[in-house]
């Protein structure tokens, strides 16, 4: 894994340098090192989605990201969605019981916040494609999808602007 060196993150928007192995995996420092255990690990070998994280506003597994491979990127997790209040995707998640067990739900919102940044208004076909590498063990997806759709139903102009997660100097 080599020497522990600094690594320099913007997380949520705030730049954090982190003394991390350079192969280490992006999930394991933004939970270890960094104390965001909202971003969860289910298979650990890409499969699942529950460890989806923004990446200069691309959908990824951070459990197959290594660390330095995010050094100097824009990172987005769940706690970086919520201002005063919670973020409209994560309001309709709850209002529709969108999440049992919890596992899922973190990299479920954030890939469908990545999804409604490219596709406001998303057909069930373009939610089921943008959901397609997340997945879920409990609710059986239909409440899921309806909390996407009430997501993107609800959403206004600023909340849409809200989610081009990548900041500006990187797009
Ligand atoms: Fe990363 Fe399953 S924990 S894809
Ligand atoms: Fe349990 Fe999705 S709510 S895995």
């Amino acid at each position: 894994m080599g020497a522990r060196t600094e690594i320099r993150l913007t997380v949520n928007g705030t730049e954090r340098a982190v003394s991390a192995y350079p192969m280490e995996r992006l999930l394991d420092v933004l939970r270890n090192e960094l104390g965001l255990t909202g971003t969860k690990e289910g298979c650990g070998e890409g499969e699942c989605g529950s460890c989806s994280v923004l990446l200069n506003g691309e959908l990824v597994n951070s459990c197959l990201v290594p660390v330095l491979q995010a050094e100097g990127k824009d990172i987005r997790t769940i706690e970086g969605l919520a201002t005063e209040a919670l973020h409209p995707v994560q309001k309709a998640f709850l209002e529709c019981g969108g999440a049992q067990c919890g596992i899922c739900t973190p990299g479920m919102i954030v890939a469908t916040v990545h999804l409604l940044s490219s596709k406001p208004k998303p057909t069930m076909e373009e939610i089921r494609e943008g959901l397609n590498g997340n997945l879920c063990r409990c609710t059986g997806y239909t409440r899921i999808f309806e909390a996407v759709q009430s997501a993107a139903e609800s959403m206004t102009s600023d909340d849409l602007k809200q989610l081009s997660c990548v900041p500006e100097k990187v797009r």
